[in-house]
């Protein structure tokens, strides 16, 4: 079996057109819709620095040029900044890229689907193992604890094999998400012999719901090129993990943490007010005015 060296690439697909969080997203990229003061690109990009990976790499789309200027340098902000000797807001700027960390970005010209969007970062991944974090996607990890994407890649260094994180979603939910099955591989992991997306409750094969956060071989990459269109006519990332399986292990890795559904409206609302009672700065403050409002 192939020894991969760490993981040291992380992909974001970033192109989607945002449509479920319109009106705030015609101009603006879904990605830097902000959890109060942090936009939600900034949230995976921090978690995959955490998980020790120095290269991010953004499929972008058209209209999303606000990414690319976020993680890069703001010269008139910066300069301004220092001029008036705000040296901890200028300090704040700066944490967004840290000097080791490197970004690139390939375009998708073509909203064929999530499994294509990975498909356009092969050129940089190369033949190495590597992540993607979809940023609608908001992961924390436990109170004190390694983060979702630091867990995954310590659970890859054992298996050397993809990794999918998931949890156990309402019946009623499995439709929204790829859903695997299969045995019991030690804790919390499982060897995965089926993997569907979207399917309806009927025919699910169990309830084991795939979040945003995915470690891949690159073998994952042939899989896609010779697949089919698959659910809603596109070209799926799950159906390539799928027939991943016929050829190599596959795991799915029930982490740590919580996942919040920040591509709804419902889940962006609970990110934003458990971001807030936890926010240093404004917690405090935040968690006085709900209790004197609604308790
Ligand atoms: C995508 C994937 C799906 C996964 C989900 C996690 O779906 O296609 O398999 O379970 O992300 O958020 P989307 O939410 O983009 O429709």
């Amino acid at each position: 079996m192939k020894k991969f060296t760490g993981i040291n690439k992380a992909v974001f697909p970033v192109a989607g057109l945002g449509t479920r969080f319109l009106p705030a997203t015609k101009a603006q990229p879904k990605e830097m819709l902000p959890i109060v003061d942090k936009p939600l690109i900034q949230y995976a990009v921090e978690e995959a620095y955490d998980a020790g990976i120095r290269h991010m790499v953004f499929v972008n789309g058209r209209n999303k040029r606000a990414i690319e200027d976020h993680f890069d340098t703001a010269y008139e902000l910066e300069t301004e900044l220092e001029a008036a000797g705000k040296n901890d807001l200028l300090a704040l700027v700066n944490s967004i890229k840290p000097d080791d960390m490197h970004c690139s970005y390939v375009r998708q010209s073509r909203a064929l689907g999530l499994g294509h969007a990975v498909l356009c970062a092969q050129p940089l991944v190369g033949e190495e193992a590597f992540a993607v974090l979809l940023a609608d996607d908001l992961m924390t990890g436990p109170d004190g604890g390694p983060s979702v994407l630091k867990q995954m890649v310590q659970v890859f260094d054992q298996t050397q094999a993809s990794v999918l994180a998931v949890q156990e979603v309402p019946r009623d939910h499995v439709k929204r998400y790829g859903i695997v099955a299969g045995e019991a591989s030690g804790e919390r992991l499982i060897r995965v012999r089926q993997m569907v997306e979207k399917p309806a409750p009927e025919v699910a094969p169990s309830r084991l719901g795939v979040a945003g956060r995915y470690v891949l071989t690159p073998s994952v990459f042939d899989q896609i090129r010779q697949q089919p269109r698959g659910t809603g006519n596109e070209i799926q990332l799950t159906d390539g993990i799928a027939r991943l399986i016929a050829t190599e292990g596959v795991y799915a890795y029930a982490y740590q943490g919580k996942r919040y559904d920040c591509g709804s409206k419902q889940g962006f609302l609970e990110a934003t007010v458990e971001l807030a009672l936890k926010h240093p700065e404004v917690g405090p403050g935040f968690q006085e005015y709900i209790k004197t409002t609604f308790c």
